[in-house]
């Protein structure tokens, strides 16, 4: 005979088949210890709305902490009859604290606000979980750029070579958008910060129960403004899917510069390792898998996120069972990146980096083109005309086979009156580099500062 939450107007149980359906024990057990503390603060407002005695109460509690150690132990589990962790749950207070005292917990609460809270409750937890784990890859980024602060190398557009820029200020370029995917967190924070319970099955509780209170007790500053609000929104468990999405959409770029950088081709890194696998067949082989895991699993991410919204769109208020569906894709999300993410930061943490490689090709491919212009720009000409005549130099340059800085002085007075022997003083990537010492540029003075800044944002976040 199973054991249900309703009957009274039933006279059958749900067929095998739909019990199958229904049942969500298989993922939502994770979220037993927070409902748990729910159960603990909704008998303690029972109690004092007159509805439990002291008695009561304690007794009520002595039964919830006993459920707890032995779901803790792992002694009490759910069963194949159980359809959700509340009711699994409702099932352990009845056997321990008996029928007439466990029965009274149910009074003035649904399984409805219930999974509402408990959900905000498990994602604001882990929001500080996943967050203190993309704190270690920046912390990697930022020593590596530290440790690299005059290393030059090909900034590119178009993956084509552009402008000389220090491999400190690229590391950075990749941490500053991980610290923003924290301070999502911290912002998303806010939002979650609600409790819904005392929302009942959508319309309120009648039994004069004090949500506050409860929202208190579970560590939520307020409880929510709007009852059907309360149980049928789920855009703040879409927030932390996005968060969790844009963090692994990050981690996906710069993977695949590090899986280019690791070809023979390009040579800029090479991978410890201890964070690198090899091949079956081919004994030369030094795979980046790392890099590779988590260009594959950004995709699994957008995935969580664009299931979850899909979920929600067109859903008429106030709970329906589809939204049983909010808890695999932020689970799965959450999983993904506790597993990702340190081996991200090993992998980051290691890197070697082919620095002679780096500043040689730094300036090649006519990457002083720009700084030819300028140059000239200072001396007056217009930009219009500079981009012009700075162009003649690269097609001279590119059909000889020869770098800008290879062109004679004569070259250059062939070109235009305008090229003194004065230009040559921008035709090195140190000069090409220095000179963009505005706030945010890559010249060594201006990444020292950057660097102080995103220590202190570090320390701050
Ligand atoms: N297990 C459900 C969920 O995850 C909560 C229970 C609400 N069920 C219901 N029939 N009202 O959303």
């Amino acid at each position: 005979e199973r054991l249900s939450l309703w009957g009274g107007r039933f006279a059958d149980g749900p067929d095998d088949a739909l019990a199958q359906l229904s049942k969500s024990t298989d993922f939502d057990w994770r979220l037993a210890a927070y409902d748990l503390a729910g159960s603990r603060a909704h008998a303690r407002v029972l109690h004092r709305a007159g509805l439990l005695d002291d008695a009561e109460l304690s007794g009520m509690i002595a039964a919830l902490d006993t459920l707890e150690e032995k779901v803790r132990a792992g002694e009490f589990l759910p069963l194949l009859s159980d359809e959700d962790v509340h009711s699994a749950l409702e099932r352990g207070l009845l056997e321990i604290a008996g029928p007439d005292l466990g029965g009274k917990l149910r009074a003035g609460r649904s399984r409805n606000d219930q999974i509402a809270t408990m959900g905000r409750m498990y994602l604001r937890d882990h929001a500080r979980v996943i967050s203190g784990l993309v704190l270690d890859v920046v912390e990697a980024l930022v020593s590596q750029a530290e440790a690299h602060r005059e290393v030059p190398m090909p900034g590119r557009t178009h993956l084509q070579h552009a402008q000389p820029v220090l491999l400190a200020h690229h590391l950075l370029a990749h941490a500053w958008p991980l610290m923003r995917d924290v301070a999502r967190f911290v912002d998303f924070d806010r939002r979650a910060d609600v409790s819904a319970y005392g929302s009942g099955a959508l319309a309120g509780s009648s039994l004069g129960l004090d949500p506050q209170a409860v929202a208190r007790e579970l560590g939520f500053s307020d409880s929510v403004e709007n009852s059907i609000d309360g149980t049928a929104s789920r855009d703040v468990f879409a927030e932390y899917a996005f968060v969790t999405a844009m963090i692994g959409v990050d981690l996906s770029r710069l993977s695949e510069e590090i899986i280019l950088w690791a070809t023979k081709e390009f040579s800029f890194v090479t991978l410890d390792d201890r964070f690198s696998t090899g091949s079956s067949i081919m004994p030369q082989k030094k795979n980046p898998d790392v890099a590779e895991l988590t260009r594959g699993k950004a995709g699994r991410l957008v995935g969580d996120l664009t299931g979850l919204l899909t979920t929600l769109k067109g859903m008429p208020l106030a709970y329906n069972r589809d939204l049983q569906e909010d808890k695999e894709p932020v689970f799965d999300a959450t999983d993904t990146l506790t597993l990702l993410l340190p081996a991200f930061t090993g992998m980051v943490a290691t890197l070697v980096f082919n620095t002679e490689k780096m500043a040689h090709l730094a300036p090649r491919g006519f990457a002083l083109a720009t700084d030819l212009a300028e140059w000239l720009v200072r001396e007056g000409v217009p930009f219009r005309v500079a981009h012009e005549l700075s162009g003649a130099a690269v097609k001279l340059a590119e059909s000889r086979d020869v770098e800008l800085w290879d062109l004679s002085d004569e070259d250059y007075a062939g070109i235009s009156e305008h090229f003194t022997p004065a230009v040559r003083e921008v035709l090195t990537t140190e000069g090409s580099i220095d000179s963009r010492n505005a706030k945010g540029g890559t010249a060594r003075a201006a990444v020292a500062q950057q660097l102080e800044n995103a220590r202190a944002e570090l320390t701050r976040l």
